[in-house]
């Protein structure tokens, strides 16, 4: 049967990028330059799933977007690989298969919620996929920045933020100074996830959590990060005592030092942290 163009130029790059990974490789003598056992997992485990269609055999999930497959050897494409993290299931696969079981190891299954900002959703829907398989009773959340609809459509099924309601429509997507989280669509990595609600934090919450969790823990974290923890005392809140909650620490601050961590940009934006401890999260 003959695959689509777009499938096919797909599977070409796809071809291209491993064997440019191939050459990379032999120019550093086999060593590859991964700086977490983390990255190790995602790799074998998207390497794995590369070689099983390959091979011909199933992937783990049944999908018409895999990007995964048998390419053409013969192929003359030039250019990258567009990975598509967003569409791409391989990004839900990796954190089902990595992140979720990880979870599960560390707190040895002994865990009553996981809470989590979602981008592509990737991460929010692999590991709720993960736990949820594990264990029904446990309690997956989304927390949503500024901007984005996807409360609305966990809550309410209908994908809306009050931001791009009628009449008010911004040009420009609505600012935020979370970055990475948040989103107006619904995505194929979000599709998978398996949600019991959703909790909406804002951008002062953000930038609060993170100087808390600087001076109380030495966590320098990003915007995203800070958003998940602001989720994980949400839910706290909620549960009350005696509750395991599971978040991420996704970002460092490092990567955050131009608005997120600059004292003038956050004075230009009305956002400098005044909190002494996390009075801002009271109810
Ligand atoms: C900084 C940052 N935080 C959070 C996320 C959200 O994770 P996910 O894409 O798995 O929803 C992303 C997405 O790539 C990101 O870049």
């Amino acid at each position: 049967m003959m695959l689509p163009l777009k499938r096919r130029r797909a599977l070409e790059a796809n071809k291209l990028a491993a064997a440019q990974r191939e050459s990379s490789e032999k120019q550093t003598n086999g060593l590859t330059h991964v700086d977490s056992e983390m990255l190790d997992d995602k790799l074998a485990v998207m390497q794995r799933e590369s070689n099983k269609m390959q091979n011909g055999g199933p992937a783990h999930v049944n999908t018409e977007f895999s990007h995964c497959g048998k390419c053409d050897v013969n192929s003359d494409s030039k250019g990258g690989f567009f990975a598509d993290q967003f569409e791409n299931l391989a990004n839900y696969r990796a954190h089902y298969e990595c992140t979720g079981p990880e979870i599960w190891k560390q707190t040895k299954g002994n865990l009553h919620a996981f809470v989590a900002a979602a981008g592509t959703g990737g991460t929010i829907a692999g590991v709720s996929r993960y736990l949820k398989e594990k264990n029904r009773s446990i309690k997956c959340f989304l927390m949503d920045p500024p901007g984005s609809g996807l409360f609305n459509k966990v809550t309410r099924g209908v994908m809306y933020t009050k931001e791009e309601a009628e009449g008010k429509r911004l040009k420009n997507p609505f600012d935020t100074i979370t970055e990475g989280i948040g989103i107006n669509r619904v995505t194929k990595n979000f599709m998978m996830a398996e949600l019991d609600g959703a909790y909406r934090g804002s951008d002062r919450e953000a930038v609060e959590m993170s100087r808390f969790l600087l001076k109380n823990d030495g966590l320098f974290v990003g915007s995203s990060s800070a958003m998940n923890c602001v989720g994980a005392v949400r839910v706290a809140q909620d549960l009350g005592p005696g509750h395991t909650i599971v978040t991420i620490l996704c970002d460092s601050g490092m990567r955050h030092l131009s608005k997120f961590f600059n004292e003038q940009y956050l004075a230009d934006h009305g956002l400098t942290p005044t909190a002494t401890g996390l009075e801002f999260l009271d109810k």
